[in-house]
């Protein structure tokens, strides 16, 4: 009898402590829901950023956002709520994006008598795997002002002219590539995604390690070189579920060691190459030449130098390799347009000699259809988010409360009917001074971004794009494949998802 009391009481106070936790859970559920709830109610209707309009669920939930940006549609989300919304749309609980050509103003320029300029937005950048800022990562106004001021000099025009032997050395490589191939299989199909790619990351090597890649010469990527595309995708990715503050936690042990000890192994491979050329003389005009010139004045730590160099390995090659992929692609599709510039470029050069820094940039056509390639396809489609600091900004004419992120959304601001007349038609035109787009917003076009942290590279980029062009152009005539006439229909991962842009080449002269 005393047992079984004894053994119902233990039952009794199992079945009271089940409750104990079952309450516990059930009230915590509770508090959550009207956490969630009261939140939602907040954002919506009382928070700092009620009045801008955008989907009522991005305004109380970063998911749609982040779906978007994980799933490689970010461009055509954000670039479909500016044609519902306007120029300027929450995006986020937390986030506005803009297609106003004042916001490049507002929030990437210089800010002259406040606190300092508009600082990145932390959550996209990440860090560099030396923990030393690169020009890009998180670094303050003062030291990113002394780093640029270096490497400035070796991305000058002046810089440019002494490199030009260089850049012709490795456009020769592409014409030779080619034109071997042509020779061998006069159908044969190039993939120039990859042809402009290998050129570029030799040029890019040889400046940035004074090493060849040799890239153009294998026909192939290397190792080193092939672990930078992959990684593209997943740091998109993980950039994307950032938005999470969980996840901000647990991404150390998600992305895991062995993800780590790729990252910091292929920024130690790139860090070595610096090491060794530092140690080798070289009367090359490659970056480390011209910054050495500069190094006492300003003081470049050894750190420094090797988070920038891996910085330009990315920066310099892919956006001008995607690019000349785009206008590429725009030509093919238009044909009026490239019989135009073969035009141009076939009786402005009768030899190939001919083909230099100053002719080239006399090419009005081939300018527009830089231009315009740029606008329907811009390298950087998505938009570089900054951090309002705590006491607020003024952007496009409104106070931005402290702690909101902002950014201008290139691709939406460039295909808007809001900023350009026909924006799906590829119109070099519009760039010279066709009366036609007088209406085009054309402040709105930054491509190489806006302000003190523009792009370094923009110079050198103009000149690469035109002479790997113009020098394909002048040499051949191109013809899409029926596989990639719908090319440019993409994901976006941060970067363009770009499959193969497969094309014909037919040789035009005998060289
Ligand atoms: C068509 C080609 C290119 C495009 C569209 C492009 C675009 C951009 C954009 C939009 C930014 C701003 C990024 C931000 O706000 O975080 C940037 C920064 C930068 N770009 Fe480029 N870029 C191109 C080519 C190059 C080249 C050839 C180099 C040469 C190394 C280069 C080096 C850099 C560097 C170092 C920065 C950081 C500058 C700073 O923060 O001071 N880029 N680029």
């Amino acid at each position: 009898m005393a047992d079984e009391r004894k053994s119902s009481t233990g039952l009794v106070a199992v079945l009271l402590g089940r409750l104990d936790i079952v309450t516990a859970v059930s009230s915590a559920l509770v508090v959550f829901v009207v956490y969630i709830f009261g939140r939602a109610i907040y954002d919506l209707y009382f928070g700092p950023l009620r009045k801008y309009p955008g989907p009522k669920l991005a305004a109380v939930s970063r998911f749609p956002f982040f779906w978007a940006a994980y799933n490689g549609d970010i461009h055509t989300w954000v670039s479909a709520q500016h044609a519902k919304y306007g120029k300027v749309v929450r995006i986020t609980p937390t986030d506005l994006s803009y297609i106003d050509g004042q916001a490049w103003k507002d929030v990437y320029g210089h800010r002259i008598g406040t606190t300092g300029n508009i600082p990145k937005d932390p959550k996209f950048y990440g860090s560099a795997p030396n923990g030393v800022p690169s020009l890009v990562h998180g670094i303050d106004d003062p030291a990113h002002s002394r780093v640029r001021k270096i490497f400035a000099n070796a991305f000058s025009d002046k810089a440019l002219k002494e490199q030009e032997v260089l850049f012709k050395t490795y456009v020769d490589m592409l014409f030779g590539v080619l034109k071997q191939g042509t020779k061998k299989d006069p159908s044969k199909a190039f993939n120039m995604v990859n042809l402009y790619n290998f050129t570029t990351f030799d040029i890019m090597g040889k400046l940035t390690f004074g090493e060849d890649l040799k890239l153009l010469e294998k026909n192939e990527y290397d190792p080193w070189v092939a672990v930078i595309f992959q990684g593209v995708k997943e740091n998109s990715r993980a950039r994307a579920m950032r938005n999470f503050p969980l996840f901000i936690t647990l991404e150390p042990y998600i992305s895991g060691e062995a993800m780590n000890k790729k990252r910091i192994a292929h920024f130690n491979y790139s860090a070595d190459r610096v090491d060794h050329r530092l140690a080798a003389k070289s009367d090359q005009p490659d970056i480390w030449n011209l910054v050495m010139r500069q190094k006492e004045r300003y003081g470049l730590s050894v750190g420094e130098m090797h988070s920038n160099a891996s910085l330009f390995m990315l920066a310099g090659t892919e956006t001008t390799a995607t690019l000349l992929s785009g206008v590429t692609f725009h030509l093919l599709k238009n044909p009026d347009k490239l019989a135009k510039l073969t035009t141009e470029i076939r009786t402005a050069f009768a030899t190939e000699e001919d083909i230099t820094i100053e002719s080239l940039a006399q090419l009005k056509y081939l300018h527009g259809c830089l231009e315009e390639g740029l606008r329907m396809y811009p390298p950087v489609p998505v938009g570089f988010p900054r951090t309002v600091p705590a006491e607020g900004a003024t952007i496009c004419g409104d106070f931005i409360p402290g702690g909101t992120s902002v950014c201008l959304s290139q691709w939406a601001a460039y295909e808007s009917e809001l900023n350009f007349t026909s924006p799906k038609a590829f119109m070099p035109e519009r760039w010279l001074d066709d009366e036609r787009f007088a209406g085009d917003d054309k402040s709105v076009f930054q491509p190489f971004s806006y302000g003190p942290r523009n792009c370094l590279g923009k110079n050198l980029a103009y000149h690469e794009m035109r002479i790997i062009l113009a020098t394909v152009l002048w040499q051949f005539d191109l013809e899409l494949c029926p596989e990639s006439t719908a090319w440019a229909d993409q994901k976006v991962y941060t970067l363009w998802d770009k499959p193969p842009l497969m094309c014909t080449l037919h040789p035009i002269r005998d060289v």
